[in-house]
Order: C-alpha cells, then sequence, then structure tokens
C-alpha cells in the first residue's frame, strides 16, 4: 500500500489542509475521516466533544490503515491531541491557530483570532496566546456562522457581503480593530472563504492560516517514517460518521476522487 494520511475534521475543514498537503506532497494518499454526526464542533461540550474525538479518529486510523492522522480541525486539536497520541500508535500532527507567525508578522501588533466558540475559549488557545502573542494585542473573535458558511460554498452557493457582515464587524469595528493588520484563520473551514473575506473586508489585512505549516510538518514525518512517495497517490477513501445521505460531503470531496462514503 502507498504511503497515505488520512485527514479528520467535522466537516469540509478538512479540504482546506487536505488541499496544502497535496500541493506539497502530490504523491501522498490522502484519505478523510468526516465526523458529520457531530457537525458543527465548535459549539459541543469538552466533555462530550474528547471522547468522540478519539472513538471517531481511532476507528477512521483502523479503517483505512492510514500512516499518519492529520486532526485537519483546530476544535479537535486543541482539545484531544494529547489523548490521540495516547491511543494511536501512528503519528499525529494536529493543526492549531497560527498565533506565533502572526505574532513575529504583525506590524500593528493587533491580531484578530477568528475560530470557532470552542477554540476562542479553550485553555490551549490562551496558553497558545501567553506563550507565543509576545506581547502583542490578541482580539477573540468567535466566528461559528463562518463553518456554516464554508459548508454552504463547498455545496455551491454564493457567500456575499451581507452574509459575512457581522462577522467583519467583530473584527474591524471592535475596540482595537482598527489596529488590525492580521487575522489568524483558526478554524481549518475559513480558508474555504478567504477570497470573500478579502473582498468584502473593509480594508485589506493579511488572512493567516496553518495549513502548509501543516503540510511541512507531515513531510517531515514522512522522511522520519522513511516512507517515499509514489509520483501519483492511491485512491482516497471517504469515511463519514453518519451516512452522507443527499451525497453532498461526496460532492463537497469531489476534487480528491474519493471513493464513494463508507459510513463507519
Ligand atoms: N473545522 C473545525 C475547526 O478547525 C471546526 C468546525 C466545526 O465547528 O465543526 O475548528
Amino acid at each position: 500500500m502507498p504511503p497515505s494520511a488520512l485527514v479528520f475534521d467535522s466537516g469540509v475543514g478538512a479540504i482546506s489542509i487536505a488541499r496544502e498537503i497535496r500541493a506539497l506532497l502530490p504523491g501522498l494518499t490522502l484519505h478523510f475521516g468526516i465526523d458529520n454526526g457531530f457537525y458543527p464542533y465548535g459549539t459541543r461540550s469538552e466533555e462530550a466533544l474528547r471522547p468522540r474525538i478519539v472513538a471517531q479518529a481511532r476507528r477512521m486510523m483502523a479503517a483505512t490503515a492510514a500512516d499518519i492522522l492529520v486532526v485537519g480541525c483546530n476544535t479537535a486539536s486543541t482539545l484531544a491531541l494529547p489523548q490521540l497520541r495516547e491511543v494511536l500508535a501512528q503519528p499525529v500532527v494536529g493543526v492549531v491557530p497560527a498565533i506565533k507567525p502572526a505574532a513575529a508578522a504583525t506590524r500593528s501588533r493587533t491580531i484578530a483570532l477568528v475560530a470557532t466558540e470552542g477554540t476562542v475559549n479553550r485553555n490551549y488557545t490562551r496558553d497558545l496566546i501567553e506563550q507565543f502573542a509576545d506581547g502583542n494585542r490578541v482580539i477573540n473573535v468567535p466566528a461559528p456562522e463562518l463553518v456554516r458558511l464554508a459548508e454552504a460554498k463547498l455545496r455551491g452557493e454564493t457567500i456575499t457581503a451581507d452574509d459575512l457582515e457581522p462577522v467583519l464587524a467583530r473584527i474591524f469595528h471592535t475596540a482595537g480593530g482598527d489596529r488590525v493588520d492580521i487575522a489568524v484563520l483558526a478554524c481549518t473551514h475559513f480558508p474555504l472563504l478567504r477570497d470573500e473575506l478579502d473582498r468584502y473586508a473593509p480594508r485589506p489585512i493579511q488572512w493567516l492560516d496553518s495549513g502548509a505549516a501543516i503540510a511541512r510538518r507531515v513531510r517531515w514525518w514522512l522522511d522520519e517514517l522513511q516512507l517515499a512517495l509514489p509520483d501519483t497517490p492511491g485512491p482516497s477513501q471517504l469515511l463519514t460518521s453518519a451516512p452522507d445521505t443527499d451525497g453532498r460531503i461526496q460532492q463537497a470531496f469531489a476534487e480528491f476522487a474519493p471513493s464513494p462514503a463508507t459510513t463507519t
């Protein structure tokens, strides 16, 4: 079997991460583990979410026999990385908010952290800010509606200025918002809306996510495991935790040409 990674998320956020991995490592076979039965993660309690993530990711890793687990979800990573590493024999790469690179790049010393409610309120995220924000101001922007809008976009809907206005107001029209020069997109659904965020923002800023860093980390692990990649990847498997009744998940992931969704 060619080397493979399983990209895990509650929904289409896995796509923003998978695109970065595919661009850097075109020969790596990508499988998708989508916990649609528990979507959205961002508003779930930590007590409910942690065991759920571990159980689903574990089952999906076993079903695909992937070499690496990529947690393509900030809400899941900031909650369950240690537990996942404990139960899995394979390396676990987890996406976490890009606070450190944002702190290094901001000139106005003001960063917006745009994420799910779960990620914004997490101790993990607070620690990350404390350790890496380097004294820069961080404005927390919970944006659960962007998760829904990203799902809608991937299903063919058009996202309008009115759709984004409430989130943009929370970034720009809040205390210190006039100084924001970088917004950290700390939910993997959000880079899927980068074009729209750029288009409708009141002024240009940088929208920063962790996708490229995750892809580099996956490459590091492939080297470490001494797994050489073929020129072209093998077929992708698409696993869902609840049936993809209307075929929309299948459709959203079409660019990776996965096998018909299998419910685990
Ligand atoms: N894509 C997930 C993340 O990165 C969250 C989406 C959800 O709320 O389910 O945080």
